[in-house]
């Protein structure tokens, strides 16, 4: 008797789409009366991007929207996640806002309905308007006003037609990246300002949910990325740092949203540069919240090791394990396990996984208009069926997000890493589905079952 083929039907109304950001595909990021965001800064500081890459360029979505939403409609997607640039629609942060700006967004989601795809918005992915970190960006605490002003704004204008909407992306990455490490913008490098600045992330986000509760109607959440820590072993020195770990990356953001309170282990990781702050800032960040937007893209296997700052602990390379372009281990459990946490923790939040995918190496011109990327079409087969199987281990998972449509402007690392399950031709800006993309089509059609 042959074994039955496992039945990986999704759910009816799974939501099925792709991701984007604003800085890394719209191009033209000046036009229209646009104010610089840091992104343009940044990009333009010799020696902070690989090749000295800009997003002056990069996908020309800004210019070929109309195309890309048909080719969104090739690949059957039924949601479509874009970022808002701030600076479009405020070109110095607040005050002004700039009605072509506005309307780029507008014309997009109109297009979007029109093709039957549900738009969902991200109000920042990033791109701080550079006038607002000329005044602190943020670590200044008037940042909250600014963006739940800026928020309130995009309501009024999408949330007739914009039904889900996130506040900030991933906070983890723009404190780490941009005021720890400094590899990402703003490019600073500073103990002391990494905690004020997330905390005022998180502040902000509270103030945009908020806002929403006067003005929208449908759904907003948080969209954080979540890296699962495992420990490289059960000595009480490793156990401790993968709970650093852990608490650095995955608590530092869902905790004070959903109960008020940071991890205790940031006092011990940040010393003397970790402030106490007011109970009035804990319950603004306190807001309940109608999803989260989980990020998931690897994991990490950790020790104690003193040499890595400020955390002490590292990542141990995993020996017959596949690596993609960026370095980072696929290990799809992960995903399974990452979503039952959220679930067991934070008391089964709906959640949408808003971006998961992997760069790896295509060539940068499609030859006889194909792309043959058998390692993503592995990384897409296994991750779907690893968030199918936290759907049968009762996570209210409501959607996915592939990350991302296209090859776009990976921040520093430039175009140098490809992402897209649509390949872009970056001398031409000729689109090609890949194979994951045409493998993606077939798993839309058929709801998830053929993935079987
Ligand atoms: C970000 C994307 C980025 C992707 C791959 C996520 O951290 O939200 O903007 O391109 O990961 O690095």
């Amino acid at each position: 008797m042959s074994a039955e083929k496992p039945n990986f039907a999704f759910p009816d109304r799974f939501l099925w789409g792709c991701a984007t950001a604003a800085y890394q595909i719209e191009g033209s990021p000046l036009a229209d009366g646009a104010g610089p965001s840091i992104w343009q800064r940044f990009t333009h500081t010799p020696g902070m991007t690989a090749n000295g890459d800009t997003g002056d360029v990069a996908c020309d979505h800004y210019r070929r929207w109309h195309g890309d939403i048909a080719l969104m409609k090739q690949l059957g997607l039924n949601a479509y996640r874009f970022s808002v640039s701030w600076s479009r629609v405020f070109p110095e942060g607040r005050g002004r806002v700039n009605p072509k700006g506005l309307d780029f967004y507008s014309r997009l989601v109109d297009g979007l309905l029109e093709a039957g795809i549900e738009p969902t918005a991200t109000l920042f992915h990033w791109d701080l308007p550079a006038a607002l970190d000329d005044r602190g960006g943020w670590l200044n605490p008037d940042i909250a006003d600014w963006f739940g002003d800026y928020a309130a704004t995009m309501y009024r204008a999408l949330d007739g037609r914009v039904k889900m909407w996130s506040t900030l992306n991933e906070p983890w990455v723009v404190t780490d990246g941009g005021y720890l490490h400094g590899a990402l913008a703003p490019g600073h490098r500073n103990r002391f300002e990494a905690p004020i600045a997330s905390h005022h992330l998180m502040r902000s986000h509270g103030r945009a949910v908020q806002a929403y509760r006067a003005e929208g109607r449908h759904r907003i959440g948080l969209v954080v990325n979540i890296e699962p820590k495992y420990p490289a072993s059960d000595s009480a020195e490793d156990l401790a740092a993968t709970q650093r770990a852990d608490a650095y990356m995955n608590r530092q953001y869902l905790d004070p949203a959903f109960f008020g309170t940071y991890p205790d282990e940031l006092r011990e990781i940040f010393g003397e540069a970790w402030p106490e702050w007011p109970d009035e800032d804990m319950a603004l960040i306190r807001q309940p919240i109608d999803f989260v937007g989980l990020n998931w893209y690897t994991r990490n296997v950790t020790r104690h090791d003193d040499r890595a700052w400020p955390l002490k602990a590292g990542p141990v390379r995993q020996k017959s394990a596949t690596y993609t372009e960026t370095g980072w281990e696929v290990f799809p459990q992960g995903l399974t396990d990452t979503l039952v946490w959220i679930k067991e923790r934070y008391g089964n939040p709906p959640i949408y996984i808003t971006e998961n995918g992997s760069a790896f190496f295509d060539p940068p011109v499609a030859e006889n208009g194909v792309i043959h990327d058998p390692l993503r079409v592995d990384y897409l087969r296994k991750h779907l069926k690893a968030a199918h199987a936290a759907l049968a281990a009762g996570v209210d998972l409501r959607g996915y997000f592939a990350w991302s449509l296209l090859d776009n402007l990976e921040w520093s690392l430039g175009y140098s890493k490809r992402f897209g399950i649509i390949h872009v031709d970056f001398e031409t800006q000729t689109r090609t589905l890949k194979d994951s993309a045409k493998l993606y089509a077939k798993i839309i059609a058929s709801n998830g079952r053929e993935l079987g």
